[in-house]
């Protein structure tokens, strides 16, 4: 009985946190995953993506308007950097494409359909998303496992495609280079491999699934100019044409897009090509100014 008695309390709170699982599992998604509703993005083509005057607070912050009247269009296979400063809302942009919040008002469209129309998997799928630290989605698991992981049918992707998605990715010469070559451990959270190839495994990740929108989310900020430049010429090389936004605080890394977004409290407030950009000696000239000031 003394025994027993000392495990009432662990016993009541194994109850108490269970419930908060149950409740948990239970939740409904605004935005469900696993919907089989919607027309099916097709993979073929690339994307055009337009935000139409968009309205956007996160659920969580009522208060903080994030998007005010954002609107850009972005061409079919064009690449196109965001850039502007901290907390203008970039990240918000992706998390909008991604559907992870749906906007307050206006309309985010892909292929001149409102993305809200699409399969969420399939629009899903059809999205590259590498972050500024892919550390969190790298897995204890085999190089090979980690690229392919998620794909539904990925035992039937062949060395070919693999070897060749890395190949675009600048990472197969490194991971040739390895004993183990695609076997190697990536370790937990990828702790075996520098910033850099991480980098290249997340985006060889999104380019073995020919995914036709590539979104860059400052992915290129805490590598060296180096690693940067390797990541950038392997998206030069692409062998495909995917339509890529590139957020960047590092005016370099966007400096040959096909436009450059310049956004300010939640709105654009100038487009155009670098050159363009430069000339009209607005925001966009500011920012390289200070940049080039911080980097002397
Ligand atoms: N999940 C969230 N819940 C509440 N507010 C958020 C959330 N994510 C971002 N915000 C707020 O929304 C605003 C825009 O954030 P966002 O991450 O889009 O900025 P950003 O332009 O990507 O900035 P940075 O250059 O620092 O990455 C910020 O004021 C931020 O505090
Ligand atoms: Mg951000």
């Amino acid at each position: 009985m003394g025994q027993f008695l000392g495990f009432l309390k662990d016993i009541s709170s194994a109850k108490s946190t269970s419930q908060e699982i149950f409740d948990l599992l239970d939740t409904k998604p605004d935005i469900s995953s696993e919907s089989t509703h919607g027309s099916q993005l097709t993979d073929k083509e690339p994307s055009g993506i337009s935000f139409d005057d968009v309205y956007f607070r996160y659920p969580q912050r009522r208060d903080l308007a994030v998007l005010n009247g954002l609107t850009f269009n972005i061409k079919p296979g064009s690449t196109v950097g965001i850039v502007g400063q901290s907390g203008c809302g970039k990240s918000t942009v992706i998390s909008l494409i991604e559907r992870f919040y749906s906007p307050d008002s206006g309309n985010i469209s892909i292929n001149a359909m409102s993305i809200g129309g699409y399969n969420i998997n399939s629009l899903r799928s059809a999205i590259g998303l590498v972050t500024q630290e892919p550390k969190s989605k790298l897995f204890p698991a085999t190089i090979r496992q980690n690229i392919l992981l998620g794909i539904p049918e990925a035992k039937e992707i062949s060395d070919d495609i693999l070897v060749q998605a890395c190949k675009e990715a600048n990472i197969l010469k490194f991971i040739q280079s390895l004993p183990e070559g695609f076997n190697t451990l990536c370790g937990v959270r990828g702790s075996m491999l520098s910033g850099g190839q991480r980098q290249r495994i997340a985006l060889a990740r999104a380019i073995v699934r020919r995914a036709q929108i590539l979104l860059l989310d400052e992915a290129t900020a805490a590598l060296d100019v180096e690693s940067e430049k390797s990541v950038q010429d392997g998206l030069d090389n692409l062998t495909y044409k995917p339509t890529i936004i590139s957020i960047a605080h590092r005016l370099n890394t966007i400096r040959d897009s096909d436009a450059i977004v310049v956004m300010d409290q939640g709105r654009v407030v100038e487009q155009g090509t670098h050159q363009q950009l430069i000339e009209i000696r607005g925001r966009y000239f500011e920012l390289v100014q200070q940049q080039q000031l911080t980097t002397v």
